[in-house]
């Protein structure tokens, strides 16, 4: 069952009346997102992620394209739908002189709740984003990485099903973000929330999401888990050995292997496939009668697959 069944979404902002300007923003987008599913829009700045999630939240309509959310038509139906989803910016503005429980509550109020219905969703919330210490602190005084999860419980608020992420961990420190990913990976898990999220972080791409869609210039270019990206763009495994003797001709040639390269006493096999060629190449080598002492193998990392991509 999906919870995103997007086809050809189309959109264009039409901007400056003297010198009109055309940004043509998605020029043909499809996804699909099933249930239960984290998916990453991942992209370059100005690539669009922000616009399809808006479309796909029902905060912009598009111009062209059909784009069903939870069985619901963006357009026609976008009043059924937003009881059912919410949003989070990671560049969040709230009244800065409210405190943090006072905004949980007063989004809790847009959506019905009151009495202590209200107030019980609101100490669930701070209970379950950490924010106990800080329910009455005033929202100008907390850090970036408070302040994001002020608006992860805040989108929370309506107990959504579907779940948008506008760059959830944008500015924070490496050890904040991580706890913020923790957070998001535990929505899923435990209530099982579908989540879209956009980011321009690989690490995060490939720690939290079942597949990631690579967005650029208002299409997407690739998709796939972060292993099925790295293989498409074929950038390769490495099958690293520490040999005796140190060089041995006829490996550059071996089948599956695409070069080879030394260094630091290592002999660097770029492979097609490690699982395949490692123990091939183990096999061969020892029938040669050479000794193998060491061996690594590493994947190429998601960031030199993002900049193959954004080429
Ligand atoms: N309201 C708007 N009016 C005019 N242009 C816009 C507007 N929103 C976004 N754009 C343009 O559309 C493109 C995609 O923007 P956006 O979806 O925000 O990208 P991303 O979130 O990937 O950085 C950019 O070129 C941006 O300048
Ligand atoms: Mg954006």
């Amino acid at each position: 069952m999906l919870a995103i069944d997007a086809r050809d979404v189309v959109k264009t902002f039409r901007s400056g009346w003297f010198r009109p300007r055309e940004t043509r923003a998605l020029q043909g987008v499809s996804l699909a997102v099933p249930r239960g599913a984290i998916v990453g829009l991942l992209g370059p700045n100005g690539a669009g992620k922000t616009t399809l999630l808006s479309i796909l939240a029902t905060l912009l309509t598009p111009d062209s394209g059909r784009v069903t959310v939870l069985g619901h038509d963006v357009t026609r139906e976008a009043g059924a739908l937003r009881r059912r989803l919410n949003m989070a910016s990671g560049r969040p503005s709230f009244l800065w002189s409210l405190r943090v429980g006072e905004i949980i509550a007063f989004y809790g109020r847009l959506y019905g709740l009151s009495g202590s219905t209200l107030r019980r969703r609101v100490d669930a919330l701070i209970e379950l984003c950490e924010l106990g210490p800080y329910r009455r602190a005033p929202y100008s005084e907390l850090s970036t990485g408070l302040k994001q999860r002020v608006a992860l419980a805040k989108s929370l608020v309506n107990d959504p099903e579907l779940l948008f992420l506008d760059e959830p961990t944008l500015g924070l420190d490496p050890d904040v973000a991580g706890r913020m990913r923790e957070h998001i990976a535990r929505l899923r898990r435990e209530q099982g929330i579908t989540i879209v999220l956009t980011t321009h972080y690989m690490r995060e791409a490939e720690e939290l999401c079942d597949e990631i869609e690579f967005i650029k210039g208002g299409r997407i270019l690739a998709r796939g888990t972060s292993g099925e990206l790295k293989r498409q763009i074929g950038l390769g495994e490495v099958v690293a050995l520490k040999l005796d003797p140190p060089r041995v001709a006829w490996l550059g040639e071996a089948p599956g292997v695409l070069r080879c390269a030394e260094a630091d006493g290592w002999v660097e096999c770029t492979v097609d496939d490690a699982e395949k060629r490692l123990p091939e190449l183990l096999r061969a080598l020892h029938a040669e009668g050479v000794i193998v002492r060491n061996v690594r193998v590493s994947e190429p990392e998601l960031e030199e697959v993002f900049v193959e991509l954004a080429k």
